[in-house]
């Protein structure tokens, strides 16, 4: 079970493909991006106010925007379309082919919208190497709270304990951690451990270094 975003599509895809017409901001944008979309969905639920993730990720886009003196409503289409078509980091297709031949049940567990999955795993031409794709639309809250970990036991039939589930963001593999999953943390980009009442199994690196974990050569 897969986390989408920073996980399997890099979400810094979008801001950095257009770099020249950001002049330079590219990358501080992104960053406010993220960090506010992923704010939005914690207090809209915390609010019992869910929107979906394609309007949460543009209210965060806006914010972003202006936080960095960026005023152009094409520019604004644009990095919203490029979410839609993020590239997969390079490991993820061999990885869940390798999973797959196993004969592993793959899957994603997101935030993002339906259709906004269905976009992203079509453009990564994954589609054939995922069995199922869930999203928090189903249970309106998200991440981490209990009952979206709880649809994929729901959907594959089978114990917590028997799901590995794989994250980049941290919190969510604390989440996920504290809800029952044996847990890898794919900590990309080098952060410190959180200080939250869970601790996740493993810590990798990279995607890669999953199919050995599971015993897959
Ligand atoms: C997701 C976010 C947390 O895909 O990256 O659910």
């Amino acid at each position: 079970m897969f986390d989408a975003y920073g996980t399997l599509f890099d979400f810094n895809a979008a801001a950095a493909r257009f770099e020249g017409e950001l002049g330079g901001k590219a990358a501080r944008l992104s960053e406010i991006w993220r960090m506010k979309q992923l704010q939005y969905t914690w207090l809209r639920s915390l609010m019992d106010d869910y929107a979906d993730f394609w309007t949460v990720t543009g209210e965060a886009l806006d914010f972003a925007l202006e936080a960095v003196a960026i005023e152009d409503e094409a520019i604004r289409g644009k990095l919203m379309n490029a979410y839609l078509t993020l590239d997969a980091y390079a490991e993820v297709p061999e990885m869940l082919q390798k999973l797959k031949s196993a004969g592993v049940q793959t899957a994603i567990l997101s935030n993002g919208a339906p259709e906004m999955l269905k976009a992203a795993v079509e453009g990564a031409g994954i589609e054939a190497l995922l069995d199922v794709t869930l999203s928090v639309e189903d249970v309106g809250i998200y991440k981490p709270h209990r009952s979206v970990y709880q649809m994929a036991v729901d959907a594959l039939g089978v114990g917590a304990e028997r799901i590995s589930f794989q994250s980049a963001n941290s919190w969510d593999a604390v989440g996920a951690t504290h809800f029952g999953f044996r847990v890898a943390w794919c900590n990309r980009f080098g952060q410190p451990d959180e200080q939250l009442p869970a601790r996740p199994d493993v810590q990798i690196e990279s995607l890669a270094e999953l199919p050995p974990l599971l015993g897959i050569a």
